[in-house]
């Protein structure tokens, strides 16, 4: 046959073979069957050899036209089919925004670290800083520059948990006090002082249901050029009336602390009777309720981080998390707060 029919012939059944290519992989293959070096036209390129002077040229023209306007179709369907394929890209990498999506459960804050935060809100809202130390803490600084004795009872191994770690005249041990962090901050800072420290302590107890070998305080410490024991008092009545509610009452009853002069303990009145109901039972019937230590900081401990104590006074309290918020929700066992059963801890 003549090559240059052969070449129509080509010409004429290329449009259906490359429109009937679906994917660019599929005319890729189209194209080389077309054009390739063992399509027809390949064979014809080939065959030129044999051709007559006269013949040749004409053949060759057409060769040239048919192979150009192959490519042409193929330059049109593979822009069809490059848009397709990017609409379809597109398509599968959509996120539908609207469709439902798995049900993860929302969590929330544990009551511990709700209760820390309402408590020291309260007190940031009067002005105080928040301060933290190390949970790992020098005798010194547990005892010692708290105005605690070598002989104190705290510091015997029945009560501290000590660390096996460093040198032993650091007598390195968990915190079983916020208090430190008293003496951690002044050493730091300049007066006056505004500060609570939220925390972890650690003691060497038995679990029951009023104790947990670590659980959590509060520290308060104010040092200023004139804090009187009414500062303390009217502070504390105020912390209580945000905490437990306005018609709060506080009382202070004597006690004692290494670290303060005087001290006491505060007393609240009980928000659920307000005032000894026989069998109440958030205050049994008593009427107040015991809520946490405080006094004016000792001039010892002031002298021990460097302050004047004929220029300076201050008070310092410290309260139990866990104690906090048992009282406020009439939570009757402290190990509720540490057993992680959901159906606890979602009623908060
Ligand atoms: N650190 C005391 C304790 O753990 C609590 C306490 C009492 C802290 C009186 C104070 C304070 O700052 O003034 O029992």
């Amino acid at each position: 046959m003549n090559p240059r029919s052969v070449l129509d012939d080509v010409l004429a059944a290329a449009p259906q073979a490359i429109d009937g290519a679906g994917s660019l992989e599929d005319l890729d293959r189209v194209e080389s069957a077309l054009l390739g070096k063992s399509s027809t036209i390949g064979d014809v390129r080939r065959s030129m050899g044999g051709l007559d002077s006269e013949e040749r040229p004409r053949v060759g023209i057409r060769l040239k036209e048919v192979t150009e306007q192959i490519h042409t179709l193929l330059a049109a369907r593979r822009s069809v089919l490059e848009v397709e394929d990017e609409a379809r890209r597109l398509s599968d990498d959509s996120i539908d925004v609207t469709l439902e999506s798995y049900g993860f459960p929302r969590g929330s804050l544990h009551l511990i670290q709700q209760t820390i935060d309402e408590i020291v809100d309260i007190f940031v809202g009067l002005g105080y800083l928040v301060a933290d130390g190390p949970e790992a803490e020098l005798g010194w600084y547990n005892f010692d520059a708290l105005n605690t004795p070598p002989t104190h009872p705290a510091r015997l191994e029945s009560d501290t948990m000590y660390l096996d770690y460093g040198d032993p005249s650091d007598e390195l041990l968990l915190r079983t006090q916020t208090s430190p962090v008293q003496v951690r901050w002044m050493e730091e800072h300049e007066p006056p002082v505004y500060v609570v420290v939220p925390g972890k302590v650690y003691r060497q107890e038995t679990t029951d249901a009023t104790h947990l070998p670590v659980f959590h305080q509060i520290e308060g410490l104010a040092v200023d050029d004139s804090i009187r024991f009414s500062d303390l008092k009217g502070t504390l009545a105020h912390f209580s009336r945000q905490f437990f509610g306005p018609r709060t009452e506080v009382r202070l009853r004597p006690h004692f602390f290494p670290f303060t002069e005087p001290s006491a303990e505060l007393d609240v009145s009980c928000f659920n009777c307000e005032g000894g109901v026989p069998g109440c039972r958030v205050c049994g019937g008593a009427g107040w309720l015991e809520m946490l230590g405080c006094g004016m900081v000792d001039p010892n401990v002031l002298e021990a981080v460097g302050y004047d104590p004929e220029q300076l006074s201050g008070f310092a309290f410290g309260m139990g998390v866990e104690r906090m918020a048992m009282v406020r929700h009439g939570i009757n066992d402290i190990r509720h707060l540490v057993n992680n059963d959901l159906r606890f801890l979602r009623q908060f």
